[in-house]
């Protein structure tokens, strides 16, 4: 099964959750939505706010566990284009949860852009598809 959830404040993370949803033909929920049971696969974004990522993505890191998640492919919004991908698995990885090598980011001004919306779609595909066959 699998998941989406992010934190966004003024949405630009929701925009490129969105079009990770449509690609894979999954919902994506805001951080306050639970897992529903056992994920294989969960795609987390969120974003840099003042160097840090958000108190609430934090805490809903902390939920997770190694056996609730299979792997955990992060994604990213920010001001600056490294994103937050690091933060997030740097919180990832201090809550015993290893996130996937592959991850997304994009400045945050950019992700409504059809251009970037694509290359999100492409990069959920892309990344289902390798996971999937990496179980085979
Ligand atoms: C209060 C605030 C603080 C921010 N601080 C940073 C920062 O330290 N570094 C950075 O790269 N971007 C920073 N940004 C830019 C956001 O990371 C960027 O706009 C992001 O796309 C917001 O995601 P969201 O729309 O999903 O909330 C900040 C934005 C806000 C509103």
């Amino acid at each position: 099964m699998v998941e989406i959830r992010y934190f966004s404040k003024s949405g630009n993370t929701k925009a490129i959750a969105q079009s990770i949803a449509a690609a894979v033909g999954a919902e994506a929920h805001d951080i306050s939505t639970p897992l529903s049971g056992k994920a294989d696969i969960l795609f987390l974004g969120g974003a840099v706010y003042a160097f840090r990522i958000a108190g609430k993505l934090k805490k809903f890191i902390k939920t997770l566990s190694p056996e609730a998640v299979g792997k955990v492919v992060v994604f990213s919004t920010a001001g600056n284009p490294a994103g937050a991908s690091q933060l997030i698995k740097k919180q990832l990885r201090k809550c015993g949860i290893v996130p996937a090598a592959e991850e997304f980011h994009c400045v945050g001004r950019l992700a409504e852009d059809e251009a970037v919306q694509k290359q999100a779609a492409q990069f959920a595909r892309e990344t289902i598809d390798r996971l999937d066959h990496d179980k085979r």
